[in-house]
């Protein structure tokens, strides 16, 4: 269509980007190219710069991945995915999903200190491979952790009423613990709705103010996971052990469990317990000093969580037989079993708080990344208002609390959970890529943290996060498709022609 484009650098916002400035009119294939694929580059100030306040340290970032990964992964599935697929070397599972995650967690380490921003995965795409796939992670964040918070809640409501029901003899009626479109047929999942609702409110006040609750309650979930260790260590009976991987059995609907197979599909389930340190680099622009805090938070975080999940589910399936785990509140069941019942209600304040402070973080994740997107232009501009008074995005936190408040008091969505692992291990992929192209591209960025051993890390994680995606249910895989349609066509109808570097190229940069 006889169109000219020339390449130039232009100072838009707050740092410096390429523009392509097309000159001419219409959009042949390769103007379309060049707008999905169009690159926003970085410098090292950009790390720096930022509306939001600034008062995280890598102590609190630290605590914040420790709040966002221990919760319903260890506390619920862990003994779902021992009694129904690997069995006692569901601490396997543990070490293959534990590689993946620590590939990743390296990778987004690398980028956060390169690129940083409060998008995370999504602003490191915008960096390193295009306004398109970083439009599409960041579609799949929104997708990660909206679905985690929301099915987290109504983890967190059944406890909650099992609480009630301990204290004071009786718990909250059916009808209020369950939607309209839930099996069991009520009006409202109440508490799941209310702990959403409160926890807007408390990151409205702020995010240190967040951390300071945070950080109190990753004090009781860790406390109770050592004091299981402790209580339980003294009734290991190794014969649990064996068989190590029992053998592979067929269900009635054709469906494999056990053997090696099962301890792939343990792991992808299990996957869940260590989402949640990918959270930690969405508060880019509120920490001190990110080049050095966000590298510290996320790979110390994942480590600490790492050797703790090792040892319980070590310790749980050496308790009591792999197949008495299959309830929905493992580790309080299995002290039950040993005569401990002291210690498992003591776990359940635990999983209180874990499964609290999950939703906290990822919440808390969820408002800067769609802070992030809408500051480029790609989400309405509502989405970005940054509040004078507590320096948070205090529209963005009533908007998706409302939406997450309707998910988890009205919808059912245990068959939805898996959805968050897809979207979670779509992004680490791209992550991993972006720190290889990163590489490429910008070679001479300086890098508060490097990967060791040139590619292999990512290269690793894409393989290994690929390996658990095909490991997931077809349903899942339908469910990821439509989502990702609904994600081309916002893109499409809206993001592209306001994104902010279409603004800059049409006005030729200035
Ligand atoms: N890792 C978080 C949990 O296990 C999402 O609840």
């Amino acid at each position: 269509m006889g169109e000219k484009a020339t390449l130039q650098a232009g100072t838009v916002g707050s740092g410096l980007f390429y523009i392509r400035r097309a000159e001419g009119r219409g959009m042949s294939r390769g103007s379309l190219m060049n707008q999905l694929f169009r690159t926003k580059n970085v410098t090292a100030e950009d790390i720096n710069k930022g509306d939001l306040k600034r008062c995280l340290s890598a102590f609190d970032l630290t605590l914040l991945g420790v709040g966002a990964i221990i919760g319903a992964g260890i506390f619920v599935l862990t003994g779902r995915a021992a009694a129904t697929e690997a069995g006692p070397a569901i601490t396997l599972s543990f070490v293959i999903a534990g590689i993946a995650c620590a590939c990743a967690a390296l990778a987004y380490a690398e980028l956060a200190s390169t690129v940083g921003g409060a998008g995370s995965a999504y602003a490191y795409g915008y960096a390193g491979l295009g306004e398109f796939p970083a439009w599409v992670i960041g579609w799949m964040l929104i997708l990660e952790y909206t679905v985690a918070i929301s099915t987290v809640a109504v983890g967190w409501s059944g406890y909650f009423n099992n609480g009630l029901q301990a204290l004071f003899g009786a718990g909250l009626p059916e009808y209020l613990l369950h939607g309209p479109w839930e099996a069991a047929g009520g009006i409202v999942n109440l508490p799941a709705f209310v702990i959403v609702a409160a926890l807007g409110l408390l990151l409205a006040r702020g995010a240190k103010v967040s951390a300071r609750f945070n950080a109190v309650m990753v004090l009781v979930k860790v406390s109770a996971i050592l004091l299981f260790l402790a209580v339980a260590i003294g009734h290991l009976d190794p014969s649990n052990w064996s068989p190590y991987i029992p053998p592979e059995v067929t269900d009635a609907d054709g469906r494999t469990h056990f053997g090696f197979q099962g301890v792939l599909t343990g792991a992808a389930t299990i996957f869940f317990a260590y989402i949640g340190f990918d959270a930690v680099s969405t508060a880019a622009e509120e920490c001190e000093n990110p080049g050095r805090d966000l590298p510290i938070g996320i790979i110390g975080s994942l480590a600490i969580c790492t050797l703790l999940y090792m040892a319980v589910s070590g310790v749980l399936t050496g308790i009591v037989p792999y197949s008495e785990l299959n309830t929905p509140s493992p580790v309080a069941s299995a002290l039950l079993k040993i005569g401990q019942g002291w210690a498992a209600g003591l776990i359940s304040i635990g999983a209180v708080a874990g499964l609290t402070t999950v939703m906290l973080v990822l919440y808390f994740g969820i408002t800067r990344i769609l802070f992030a997107i809408s500051r480029d232009g790609l989400l309405p501009p509502f989405f970005s208002h940054v509040s004078e008074a507590t320096k948070s995005p205090v529209r963005v936190i009533v908007l998706i609390g409302v939406v997450m408040c309707g998910l988890a008091g009205f919808l059912p969505l245990h068959r939805l959970a898996e959805l968050t692992n897809i979207g979670t291990l779509g992004a680490f992929v791209v992550v991993c890529a972006g720190v290889i192209t990163l590489r490429r591209t910008h070679p001479h960025l300086p890098r508060g943290f490097r990967a060791p051993f040139g590619p292999v890390i990512p290269v690793l994680g894409i393989g290994f996060c690929l390996w658990l995606m095909v490991s997931l249910r077809h349903e899942t895989w339908q469910a990821f498709g439509v989502w990702l349609i609904a994600g081309l066509c916002i893109y499409f109808g809206y993001s592209m022609r306001h994104s902010r570097l279409a603004e800059q190229s049409a006005t030729g940069g200035a």
